[in-house]
């Protein structure tokens, strides 16, 4: 293989970004790191547990700096559109966490950036597509496993309520929990399907949130029928007494498959009867980091991501779009 030169990169954020930066380590590709977070304790602490961190005072220091040539951005939701736009105007190769902005108005903005920027990579960690079980279950419906699908429920169910009435998520002005969890199960509804969302009847409340915070649906629940007529039941849970986990019920012509917190299986029609396969894949905890290598390959190589640019983009305005339709 051809030798590259070694990247210079930059994480903005280091919660969630610290993942980023153990990806970033385990690269052979990668010279620098740079770090910013807004919390200097953070920065400080996360400098004395990793080797050769260069810290930044600044952001603005990873913006001006030409040698840095990749941004990762995990800040919080309402910080990313900004930090994107930047990055991409001094001409950096982004990788930032979901959602990457909050509105339309924001999401046509990075797209002009994209097309006038041709050459610079960009993606999001939508992260469920690195899982073993939906690398599975993508296989299968790209064979026919289950014959036709014509009804998919997929279920958020955040069950960490207190991440949203404790921390920063609450404080973010009409916070999102399409954008916030619901993007991963659309993500994933492109990825199995290449969903296109042709109507939407959508429905919010608050009653986990309703003596917390103001202005927030912690429920929404989608009723979507797709292009192709399949119809999608979405719910984004976020106040559920129950653990974090996606549920999923995927109904095909042929079989059927379920995943539950007790019960995940694949149905498949026997006579008159049913008979239930196990599937191969455990269902495990994603690696939030595991996304990295494959963007840094995409940045070197110009390969293909595992989350494409288009996808990226579509999962977004299929978000925005539930966003607007609820009643
Ligand atoms: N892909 C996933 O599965 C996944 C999982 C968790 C969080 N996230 C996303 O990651 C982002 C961060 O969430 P988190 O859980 O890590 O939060 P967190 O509170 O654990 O960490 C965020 C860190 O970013 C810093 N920060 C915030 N705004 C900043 C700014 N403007 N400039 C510099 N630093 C800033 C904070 O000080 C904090 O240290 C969110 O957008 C969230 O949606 C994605």
């Amino acid at each position: 293989m051809e030798r590259k030169e070694k990247l210079e990169v930059a994480i903005v954020g280091l919660g969630v970004g610290e993942q980023h930066l153990i990806g970033f380590k385990k690269s052979s590709f990668i010279k620098n790191i740079y770090v910013f977070d807004k919390n200097k304790q953070k920065a400080i602490e996360i400098k004395n547990k990793y080797k050769n961190i260069i810290l930044c005072n600044d952001i603005n220091e990873i913006y001006k700096n030409p040698k840095i040539k990749v941004v990762s951005i995990a800040s919080y939701d309402q910080y990313h559109y900004e930090q994107i736009c930047n990055s991409l105007e001094n001409d950096k190769h982004v990788f930032c966490e979901k959602p990457i902005c909050q509105n339309e108005k924001q999401l046509q903005k990075i797209e002009s950036l994209l097309k006038k920027k041709k050459k610079l990579k960009m993606t999001t960690n939508t992260i469920l597509r690195t899982s073993k079980r939906f690398m599975e279950i993508k296989n299968k419906i790209k064979e026919g496993f289950f014959g036709d699908i014509y009804y998919l429920e997929m279920d958020y169910n955040y069950g960490r309520l207190k991440k949203i009435t404790n921390g920063w998520r609450g404080k973010v002005k009409n916070y999102s929990v399409v954008l916030g969890g619901g993007i991963h199960l659309i993500d994933l509804l492109i990825w199995f399907l290449n969903a296109k969302p042709k109507k939407i009847s959508v429905f919010g409340n608050n009653f986990c949130t309703r003596n917390s915070i103001n202005n927030l649906n912690d429920q929404v629940t989608a009723l979507i029928q797709l292009t192709s007529k399949v119809i999608v039941k979405l719910s984004c849970n976020f106040g559920c007494v129950y653990p974090h986990f996606h549920r999923m019920m995927i109904y095909g012509t042929r079989g059927t498959f379920e995943q539950s917190f007790n019960n995940e299986m694949v149905i498949l029609k026997k006579g008159e009867s049913h008979r239930a396969l196990k599937l191969k894949e455990k269902y495990q905890k994603t690696n939030k980091g595991a996304l990295i290598k494959n963007f840094i390959e995409g940045v070197i190589y110009d390969r293909a991501l595992i989350v494409p640019q288009k996808d990226m983009l579509d999962a977004m305005k299929f978000c925005l779009k539930i966003n607007n339709n609820i009643i």
